[in-house]
Parts: structure tokens; C-alpha cells; sequence
């Protein structure tokens, strides 16, 4: 059985497709550069691209079940493709933002598509990646800083080996057809909490400066962030520095549930990844 892997070099993909490897099944993985994808010798990686679903016709050949990395704009053409092709089962990369008015409509014309074409399906909702904070490896290398606003909101980071390990028992197990998991990571913490689990992994005191929300709304938008985008977040997380939840338990519960061991902690991320932040 060929399992079709598109996203296979990003940061899910890449862990989807060892996942499968571990467990010794045969692996296609798709990207618009397989000189660039560095994915283990025994993959077989293909070239095609989401936005020219035509261009996928040859990487579908003899595929049964395809993890979809989620392209709203060329889903349904896809999907119908993969359908056609002999594709049985489908798993989508969605979030767990695709019930949210602004931002989900994306998400959710991904998943309506493979919902509604008669394959068995399982959507795959991970919350906030704790990879995002990548993003403050440049100053945390240079100053040791971050600088942010709303620095007592609490998140709960998911870790990007357990979004693929749920994807991958999803598309390897039983059980899991016409399944919606909303999930993330197995603590609730503030900013100023992930920053310090970043210090710890590093060794070294890392500075948080609460920016003032106004003038880094402007800044933020300077940086690159789409305003749209910059808002949406400052809203989520004044709300949840106003009103902190507490641990979102059923989110946290399907990790173990799934994959039958615990979720992986923001800490452990932090480790993993520490040489990001040095
Ligand atoms: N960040 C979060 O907090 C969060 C939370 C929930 C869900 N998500 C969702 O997770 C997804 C990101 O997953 P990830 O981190 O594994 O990916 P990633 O590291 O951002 O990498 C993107 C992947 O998509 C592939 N790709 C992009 N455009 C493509 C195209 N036109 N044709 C073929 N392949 C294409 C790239 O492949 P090549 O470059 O090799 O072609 C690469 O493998 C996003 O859809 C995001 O919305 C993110």
C-alpha cells in the first residue's frame, strides 16, 4: 500500500513521513523541489504542486491513502483527482481555527472537500504550533529578549511530532474514519512561561519586555505580519490575558488517546530546539 504524503518537507510533513517509514510502509512524498527535499533515501519523492492539481497526476498513480496538506484554493480538484486515481483514505493538516469565522473558512473548504468525496476521511485540527515561536530565535540569539505585548496570555503549544503522530495513526489504524480531532499540547502557559522554558533550554536568562499593544500593532505590521493577521492574534490573546483558561483537557487528552503515550511538553520542544535560540 503507497501512502502519498504532499507538505512532505515541511515541518508535519517531514514527521508524517518518518512516522510511516518507522513503521516500514511504503512512502511517496510530494514537492515543487525534490533536489531540495533531503527526505530518507528509501522515500520516493516526486514533483507537483498543490497550486496545479494536473501536476499531481503521476504521484498519484497506484496511491490508497494521501495525507493532504491543506491548499483551500485547489482542494476539491485534488481531492476529486486522488478519487479518481483509486485514493481511499484521505488525512487533512487543518487547525484548530477552521470553526473560526475569519480565519477557518480556509480549513474548512479543505476538509468539506474530502468529507463530501466518499473516501474515508479523518481532519486533523492541531491548535498553535509551538514551532511559532521560532520566530523569536533572532533576538533571543542577538539580545536575549522577547519583546511582546500581552505577555500573561496563555496558550496551549502543540508539538509539531504529535501533530503528525496523530495523522500518521490516522492514516494507519483503524478507527479513525469520518473522526474530527480538535487537539494541543498537554499545558496551559503564559508567554512569559514559554519564554523561560526557552531560557532553560538554553542555559541563559532570556529578558521578556511587555510591549506596549498600540505602537507593536504598527511594528508587527512593519515586520510582515498582514494587519488582518496581527489583529486576529492581539485579540486572542488580550482575551486570554483579561481571562486566562485553564488547560483545555479534552484538547489535551487526544495526544495520549491516539497515540497512546503522553503528549510532548513545551519544555521538551524547547530542548529540541534550542539550538534555534543559542
Ligand atoms: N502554525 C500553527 O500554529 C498551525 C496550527 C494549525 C495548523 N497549521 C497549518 O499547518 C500547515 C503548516 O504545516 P507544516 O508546518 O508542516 O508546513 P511548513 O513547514 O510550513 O511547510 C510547508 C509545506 O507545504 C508544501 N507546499 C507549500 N506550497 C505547496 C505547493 N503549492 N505545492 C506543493 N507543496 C507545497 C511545502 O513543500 P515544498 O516547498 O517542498 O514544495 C512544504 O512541505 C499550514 O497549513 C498551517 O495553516 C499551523
Amino acid at each position: 500500500m503507497t501512502i502519498l504524503v504532499t507538505g512532505a518537507t515541511g515541518v508535519v510533513g517531514r514527521r508524517v513521513v518518518a512516522e510511516l517509514l518507522q513503521e516500514g510502509r511504503a512512502v511517496r512524498a510530494l514537492t515543487r523541489r525534490p533536489a531540495a527535499a533531503t527526505l530518507p533515501g528509501e522515500v520516493d519523492v516526486r514533483e507537483g504542486d498543490l497550486e496545479r492539481p494536473e501536476s499531481l497526476q503521476p504521484a498519484l498513480k497506484g496511491v490508497e491513502r494521501l495525507y493532504l496538506f491543506p491548499m483551500p484554493e485547489t482542494a476539491a480538484e485534488i481531492v476529486a483527482m486522488a478519487v479518481e486515481s483509486g485514493v481511499r483514505r484521505i488525512v487533512v493538516l487543518s487547525g484548530a481555527s477552521a470553526t473560526e469565522e475569519e480565519f477557518g473558512s480556509g480549513y474548512l473548504a479543505v476538509e468539506q472537500a474530502v468529507s463530501r468525496s466518499g473516501v474515508d476521511w479523518t481532519h486533523v485540527r492541531p491548535g498553535e504550533f509551538a514551532g511559532n515561536w521560532l520566530d523569536w530565535g533572532p533576538k533571543i540569539r542577538a539580545e536575549r529578549v522577547v519583546r511582546r505585548p500581552y505577555g500573561e496570555a496563555v496558550t496551549q503549544p502543540t508539538h509539531e511530532s504529535d501533530v503528525a503522530a496523530v495523522a500518521a495513526a490516522a492514516l494507519l489504524r483503524d478507527g479513525h474514519t469520518g473522526r474530527t480531532y480538535t487537539f494541543a499540547g498537554p499545558q496551559a502557559l503564559t508567554v512569559r512561561e514559554q519564554v523561560s522554558a526557552i531560557a532553560a533550554a538554553i542555559g541563559s536568562p532570556v529578558r521578556f519586555e511587555e510591549q506596549d499593544p498600540i505602537p507593536a500593532r504598527d511594528l508587527w505590521i512593519q515586520e510582515g505580519y498582514p494587519a488582518e493577521v496581527v489583529d486576529w492574534l492581539f485579540g486572542m490573546w488580550r482575551e486570554s490575558a483579561e481571562n486566562p483558561l485553564p488547560v483545555n483537557e479534552q484538547w489535551a487528552s487526544v495526544v495520549p488517546d491516539i497515540t497512546g503515550r503522553p503528549a510532548r511538553t513545551f519544555a521538551e520542544w524547547a530542548v529540541e530546539n534550542a539550538a534555534a535560540f543559542r
